[in-house]
């Protein structure tokens, strides 16, 4: 079965972090998201990708799999001219695809469980396509659902009067049907068009579509707070591992993996979940953690930081509390107060603070 992987999008929700790159690449527990739905597909069996690429930084896309040979699959690249919506992203790939079943993966989709039984479930089947869904709170957020025994028998785009708490996944199996009928379909109200309703119509012309309900972990990751949660999420399900040098008298507790090269200075304490990357510097007087990831060659001194992200290169030398806050690749902060303060940060690439 062939892959396609959703890369583009307007990602308007997560700015500033957007404006210098694609949001699938912002990275969970120091790795790209899209990186997650990639060995997903792998790991249930697809071997053969095109990733839909678009907008700010989409080179950098290119740079990260390349050609796939890294993460063991192959991978090709469509360029969408504009975010037109999902399911016109899925019709640029209608010559990839051939006459096979294929799985449609939405780059900011997180999923911890494999979804290997639901591929195999839906190849062995006659439906015309099977979808994922998941019990949200806000289910005017999402595209929902609504089955009776066992039976889709609607599925609209967030609706403001919800008739269930069923989302739709961005996890989708389609077969080439889907083709003629988005070649039908009329843009939606945000001038897109709607993957729920070449869904809908699908069913309207009497196709049958199936669904599995995921029961653990899923996210869609479109908001600063989500990723914050799917970064804490992703960290409690890791193995740990310690390839770091330790001082002696560092305090370490809960959940802890740390790559090579990194130094943790007498007197630091690191509370788990945490991911710390290579190569960074943590000195004494310095917390991290909870729920926290640190990129690579980043420096920590004197701060507090807790349920949040700091991407690669970054510099925090800083009396402060830091908390619930996303820290983009080579940012500074610099602040010297005389007690710890306590902020929220949501900085995009290379921003300088000195407070
Ligand atoms: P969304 O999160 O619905 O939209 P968005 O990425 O434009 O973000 P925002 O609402 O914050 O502006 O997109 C769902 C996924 O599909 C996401 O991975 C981006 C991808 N996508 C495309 O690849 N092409 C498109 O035309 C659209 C609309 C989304």
């Amino acid at each position: 079965m062939k892959g396609i992987l959703l890369h583009g999008g307007h990602g308007t929700r997560l700015r500033p972090l957007t404006h210098t790159g694609p949001k699938q690449l912002l990275p969970i527990a120091n790795k790209p998201m899209s990186q997650y739905c990639i060995e997903s597909m792998r790991e249930s069996g697809v071997k053969e990708i095109v990733i839909i690429i678009g907008g700010a930084g989409s080179n950098k896309v290119k740079e990260h799999y390349g050609n796939g040979e890294k993460f063991d699959v192959k991978i090709s690249y469509i360029e969408q001219d504009y975010p037109r919506g999902i399911a016109h992203a899925i019709r640029l790939c209608k010559e990839f695809v051939g006459n096979d079943k294929f799985l449609v993966f939405l780059g900011d989709n997180i999923i911890q469980r494999p979804i290997i039984d639901y591929v195999r479930n839906f190849t062995d089947s006659d439906a015309a396509a099977s979808i994922l869904l998941c019990e949200v709170d806000n289910p005017s957020r999402f595209g929902i659902a609504e089955v009776k025994n066992g039976q889709i028998l609607r599925i609209m785009e967030k609706p403001k009067n919800p008739p269930s708490n069923l989302a739709v996944t961005g996890i989708y199996l389609l077969t080439p049907k889907i083709f003629d009928i988005i070649d039908r379909l009329k843009p939606s109200w945000r001038n897109e068009l709607e993957i729920t309703d070449a869904l809908h119509m699908l069913l309207e012309e009497k196709n049958k579509i199936i669904y599995n309900m995921i029961t653990d972990y899923w996210k869609d990751t479109g908001t600063p707070d989500d990723i914050i949660n799917a970064n804490g999420a992703i960290l409690e399900k890791m193995t740990p591992y310690f390839h770091a040098r330790k001082e002696s008298n560092v305090s370490v507790e809960g959940k802890v993996m740390v790559g090579e090269g990194t130094v943790i200075k007498s007197g630091a304490k690191i509370i788990g979940p945490v991911i710390i990357g290579d190569n960074c510097t943590i000195e004494s007087d310095t917390i991290v953690g909870p729920n926290t990831s640190i990129g690579n060659n980043s420096k920590l001194a004197k701060c507090q930081i807790s349920n949040s992200i700091v991407m690669g290169d970054c510099n925090i030398e800083s009396n402060i509390k830091i908390k619930n806050s996303i820290i983009a690749y080579n940012s500074t902060i610099n602040y010297d107060p005389k007690e710890h303060d306590s902020k929220v940060f949501l900085l995009g690439e290379g921003t300088r603070i000195t407070l």
